[in-house]
């Protein structure tokens, strides 16, 4: 047993959440197979959302918040990982319903951690953490789709987010023209900075626009935002285009009609980065790690 922080969400009478830090012990973690000494974890969109206390994404409070983590085996009764072990652990339930790593422990059952790839140790790792990771897993979606950097323009939405600006990052680096999306004017110099060739203004795409098609622009898309700034994305599409569809901050639905689909044959692609079997986890995590190294890096 071991006495560790915590970042802690506790509901107050009133309904509204406290969030804190506080001493808890790995005694009060649940009994899974690997106990995990915390060394980084990454914030995230889905925190901030537990944070809040949004039921969608954790039922029961009080509740350690993080869904990501990195750090070292402490004890392990799977034979898969033994103390010592830099290890990986993002999605699945944890910082969900399950203690989270924005903490100095987790325990976790043995099929959620993967051992840290070739290129990336606990630290580097939660550098790109879980947006990192669903950057990469949308980037692997558009290639599979044929989404090569001669085809043209990729849009990414959400651009100084975090899974939109390491998006940015990740396709300049394999080489793509990206034109970055933003609503902050005042970011465009590092979305540049990052390897975006051109910024646009988020209002671009953000509204609803009744026509069934626009100009067609993109070859592709890694799209953040869902709700009419997706439905404009697919209507901007050139012909066998895709968008990698990950997240909802705008809103989680659109109005879209089947043209773009049947006269351009455009791909909406979904990208889930939480209940993925770990093999695609480790996969997106291996190409993060071995990608061509920058002066930036
Ligand atoms: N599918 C998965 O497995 C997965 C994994 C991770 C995250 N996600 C989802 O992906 C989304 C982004 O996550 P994140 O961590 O990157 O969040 P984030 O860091 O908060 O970034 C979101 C970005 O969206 C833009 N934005 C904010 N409000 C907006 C609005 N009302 N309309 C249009 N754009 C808006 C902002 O960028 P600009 O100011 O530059 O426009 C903001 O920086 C979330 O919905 C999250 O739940 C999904």
């Amino acid at each position: 047993m071991a006495s560790y922080k915590a970042f802690y969400i506790q509901p107050n009478d009133d309904g509204s959440f406290k969030r804190s830090i506080v001493q808890r012990d790995t005694s009060d973690l649940p009994p899974n197979e690997v106990l995990i000494k915390v060394q980084y974890s990454s914030l995230n969109f889905k925190d901030a959302m537990s944070a809040h206390g949004n039921k969608g994404v954790t039922r029961e409070f009080p509740h350690q918040g993080g869904i990501d983590a990195a750090g070292e085996v402490e004890e392990s009764s799977s034979g898969e990982f033994k103390p010592g072990d830099r290890v990986i652990v993002t999605g699945y339930d944890l910082g969900m319903n399950t203690a989270g790593g924005l903490a100095q422990y987790i325990r976790v059952p043995a099929a959620w951690v993967l051992h840290c790839p070739r290129g990336l140790n606990p630290k580097r790792s939660m550098l790109f953490g879980t947006a990192g990771l669903t950057a990469q897993l949308c980037i692997n979606k558009l290639q599979r789709m044929g989404v090569t950097p001669e085809k043209g323009e990729i849009l990414v939405t959400g651009a100084t987010g975090g899974v939109g600006s390491i998006a940015v990052a990740l396709l300049a680096n394999a080489g793509y023209t990206v034109v970055a999306s933003s609503g902050k004017a005042e970011q465009a110099d590092m979305l540049k900075s990052i390897g975006a060739s051109s910024v646009i203004d988020r209002a671009e795409f953000g509204e609803f626009n009744k026509r069934p098609m626009l100009k067609a622009r993109f070859a592709g898309a890694v799209d953040v935002v869902g709700g009419d700034t997706l439905g404009n994305v697919i209507k901007s599409l050139k012909a066998g285009g895709s968008v990698a569809c990950c997240g909802l901050v705008q809103s989680p639905s659109f109005e879209a009609t089947v043209l773009p689909f049947i006269l351009r044959g455009v791909n909406l692609l979904g990208v889930d980065s939480v209940e993925i079997p770990l093999v695609r986890k480790t996969g997106g995590l291996e190409a993060i790690g071995t990608r061509r190294q920058t002066a930036r890096d």
